[in-house]
């Protein structure tokens, strides 16, 4: 089987799905790995490294598309800015497509895929189950997100984040609070408590006050926590108006006191709840960061802008998209990791075993045999 790794095209887009480490492995395992040239160089993978590992190079997107038995991606296909075609109609008919696909956002690309009878596995709709965790992309990116969000609010905050005594004086701590406390929240509060701020945390479901506890923060408002807040599969469901609105009143003097509040609450498939008013906002201190992770699906603050810096009376609101994408090295290396997982999981003897009985597969199945296998893909498609 030839696996194909392109260079992404998404503009920013820093990331590759597979680093030489993974090459190395799936080579042995008796793959053909073939990698576009220059495919890494944005990650500090140079070409050398992956030929090193096994790998062949091949130059420019169509004959690397056209000869892969299974193309590995990070991001979902879209046009192609120089093969001018788009990367769905760059494979091979009857190809296999893995990577993060965001198949609810892009039911027209999978309808594409479908038509080209190619079988695609979105990564991004793993179950959260043990078995899965080690191909977990949304896990792995999620903790990158959550740290380098830590990162930009310290360097965006005209204060320290520790505490410091000194001959001219005592310095008191940050203050951060964390809306939404999934996997990126938990590590963005290891990561300001390693740089000695002083961390609160709410979030919805109450399983997460313990983890919050565990990392030396403090769980708030936990009487806004919703005792039926986590579905089946360990999400959090959408939040009912009145809920809503308690919530936000038990967190309003927290959100006062705090230099930083950062969120990262999300609901699967819906857009972000707001949790942060522009009057909340209005009574943050002059000076105070707004660090809004949940900018890509609208924010959880009412200002917030994807991809932009709104200044509000003395408040700054980030909308930082894509953070994963500047940690590129740890980020490949981990999504790689996932990727290479999920290969060897769905790779028998060099051939794609496609077990609809394994929720693993079926699960990330998005299409197969020139149908849409993902039943809420169908409704979107359905839905434009
Ligand atoms: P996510 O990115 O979907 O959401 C982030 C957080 O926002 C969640 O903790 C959610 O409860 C919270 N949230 C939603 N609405 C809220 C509201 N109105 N107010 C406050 N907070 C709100 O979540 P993520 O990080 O993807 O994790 C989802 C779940 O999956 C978690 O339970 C996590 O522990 C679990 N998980 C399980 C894994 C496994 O067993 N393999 C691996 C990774 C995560």
């Amino acid at each position: 089987m030839i696996v194909g790794v392109p260079r992404e095209i998404v503009s920013g887009e820093r990331r590759i799905a597979l680093i030489p480490a993974s090459v190395a492995r799936l080579a042995k395992a008796g793959l053909e790995i073939r990698v576009q040239a220059e495919g890494g160089a944005a990650s500090d993978f140079p070409d050398a490294e992956y030929e090193a590992a096994g790998a062949k190079l091949v130059d420019g997107p169509a004959p690397l598309y056209d000869s892969a038995d299974l193309l590995v991606k990070v991001r979902p296909p879209a046009e192609h800015p120089w093969a001018e075609r788009h990367e769905v109609d760059l494979l091979r008919e009857g190809a296999a497509l893995v990577g993060i696909l965001q198949p609810y956002l892009n039911p027209v690309s999978a309808r594409r895929l479908a038509e080209r009878r190619i079988t695609s596995f979105a990564l991004d709709l793993l179950p959260r189950i043990t078995r899965a965790q080690n191909m977990d992309v949304l896990s792995s990116q999620s903790t990158i997100a959550g740290y380098k969000a830590v990162l930009l609010a310290a360097n965006a905050l005209p204060k320290l984040m520790p505490m410091m005594m000194t001959a001219a004086g005592t310095l008191r701590p940050a203050r951060m609070l964390v809306l939404g406390a999934g996997v990126a929240g938990l590590q963005a509060i290891a990561t300001a408590r390693r740089l000695g701020a002083i961390v609160e945390a709410f979030d919805i479901r109450s399983a997460v006050k313990e983890q919050v506890e565990s990392l030396g923060a403090r769980f708030v408002a936990e009487e806004a926590l919703a005792p039926d807040a986590e579905d089946a599969t360990g999400y959090a469901k959408e939040v009912a108006a009145d809920q809503q609105a308690r919530q936000r009143q038990l967190l309003e003097r927290h959100i006062r006191e705090a230099d930083v509040v950062l969120c990262s609450a999300l609901v699967p498939g819906k857009r972000a709840p707001r949790l942060l008013t522009r009057e909340q906002v209005e009574q943050m201190k002059p000076g105070s960061i707004v660090m809004d992770l949940a900018a890509e699906q609208g924010g959880n603050c009412q200002l917030t802008r994807a991809g932009e810096i709104v200044e509000h009376r003395g408040v700054r609101i980030h909308g930082p998209q894509n953070l994963p994408s500047s940690m590129p090295v740890h980020a490949s290396q981990m999504l790689s990791r996932n990727i290479e997982n999920f290969l060897v999981h769905v790779l028998r003897d060099g051939e794609l075993q496609v077990d609809l009985e394994d929720p693993i597969t079926r699960s990330t199945l998005v299409t197969y045999h020139g149908e849409i296998s993902n039943e809420r893909v169908r409704a979107e498609l359905e839905r434009k």
